[in-house]
């Protein structure tokens, strides 16, 4: 049925559970050779793609062959992949396949004495491979409304990497979910001074910036759930969209002064406070899943950018995309990562951030997993994210004051 662009059915099925289990990892293997339907939506395409609309039309079919088994009408759906881990599985099947992720996941890490050499890399502890500093401070929004397409990790690791890479780094968390005051180690239990404070009441943000956790040179402004009030309460207060804008200016005036970047969580949303802080920062930073949905709203993202840049802030652009949670084992993420390449072009850093459990883990220990696991291929995929945006800003003219 190949010429009908089904997917070939798998020829034996596994005769035992052990056997389905490892089924799993040949599933991306198997993967129809039929072309996916264009990923970019429809407002973002250019060109032939423009119109049409990303629907997969089978081709056409001269002749059936009498002898096929099936006939084309009553053609099944492709065969569904096995689910890794199923909710009812049997505690032994789930544990083989908790074994299976950590060995995926491994798979492709170095071995041991160079992670041993990567990991110093990482933490630099003799300053030797600090990254380019900006020659003026860059102040970066970290948005997509789209939700856990990894703002809040890219943001928790792309500071530390530059903290750690001789930066000085204020994280402004901007999320009243507070991600990313747990992940840098930071108290953020309601009624603790927060963000919520410096919107509203005007404090001083070196009222309530907290060190991370060890990490030096980095700071955090938390969010508590007090924040979650703060977007209607914003509605009616005097310059309400450029509360963070004063406060960030403030700051940077005083204790602030030395202060080489300053990045911002923004919530999955783009409310008001998406807009502060698009309108105190000049950079847009971009993180894009590699998955099908996580392109949608794109469109609506950068319509919102280019309004802010219009009314509110000449200076704010796109200056940065990071391809986040790639998984290498599917051409999905491939095709993804490629439209958007081809789109957005210079903006997309080349490197790419894997899909990793070590990432996942790491904000459960209050920390970034450039400190938890320095030598592991997420941390190194982060450092050397940050890297690029260093080494990017040192000869741009994208810079903020
Ligand atoms: N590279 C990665 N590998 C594995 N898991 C990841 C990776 N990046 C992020 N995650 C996980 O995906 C989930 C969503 O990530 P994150 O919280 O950073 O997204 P977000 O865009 O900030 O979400 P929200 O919109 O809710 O603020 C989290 O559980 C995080 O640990
Ligand atoms: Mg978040």
């Amino acid at each position: 049925m190949a010429g009908l662009g089904w997917p070939p059915r798998r020829e034996e099925r596994a005769a035992d559970s052990a056997a389905a289990a490892d089924a799993a990892d040949a599933v991306t293997e198997q993967e129809p050779a039929a072309e996916l339907p264009a990923v970019l939506p429809p407002e973002l395409r250019t060109g032939d793609a423009a119109p049409v609309a990303p629907v997969v039309v089978p081709a056409a079919v001269d002749r059936v062959d009498i002898a096929d088994p099936v006939p084309v009408m009553t053609q099944p759906d492709p065969e569904p992949e096995p689910d890794p881990d199923p909710p009812h599985a049997a505690p032994a099947d789930r544990l083989r396949a908790a074994l299976r992720e950590e060995e995926d996941d491994g798979a492709e890490d170095l071995p041991i004495s160079v992670q041993a050499q990567a990991a110093v890399r990482a933490l630099n502890p003799s300053g030797r491979h600090d990254f380019p500093r900006p020659t003026t401070r860059r102040v970066i929004t970290v948005a997509n409304q789209k939700g856990g397409v990894g703002k809040t990790t890219t943001t928790v690791n792309l500071a530390a990497a530059l903290a750690l890479h001789g930066a000085k780094v204020l994280v402004i968390d901007l999320d009243p979910q507070g991600n990313c005051s747990t992940g840098l180690g930071v108290e953020h239990r309601s009624g603790t001074p927060n963000v919520y404070d410096v919107l509203i009441d005007e404090a001083p943000i070196a009222e309530v910036v907290q060190p991370a956790d060890g990490v030096p040179n980095l700071w955090c402004v938390p969010a508590t759930i007090d924040l979650a009030g703060a977007e209607i309460e914003l509605v009616s207060v005097v310059a309400r969209e450029s509360r963070l804008k004063n406060a960030i200016e403030a700051h940077c005036e005083g204790p602030g002064a030395d202060l080489d970047y300053v990045l911002v969580d923004c919530p999955p949303s783009l409310g008001l406070l998406t807009v502060n802080a698009m309108v105190a920062t000049s950079e847009v930073l971009i993180p894009i899943q590699c998955e099908y949905y996580a392109l949608e709203g794109l469109g609506q993202l950068l319509k919102n950018v280019e309004l802010v840049r219009q009314h509110l802030n000449r200076g704010l652009h796109v200056s940065t995309i990071l391809l986040t949670m790639y998984d290498a084992r599917t051409r999905l993420a491939d095709q993804v990562a490629q439209e958007v390449r081809n789109h957005f072009g210079e903006t997309v850093l080349s490197g790419t951030i894997p899909r990793s459990v070590r990432v996942s883990e790491a904000p459960g220990y209050g920390q970034s997993v450039v400190t938890y696991d320095p030598g592991s291929r997420g941390s190194l995929a982060y450092i050397e994210a940050a890297r690029e945006i260093a080494v990017r800003g040192s000869d741009s003219e994208v810079r903020s004051s």
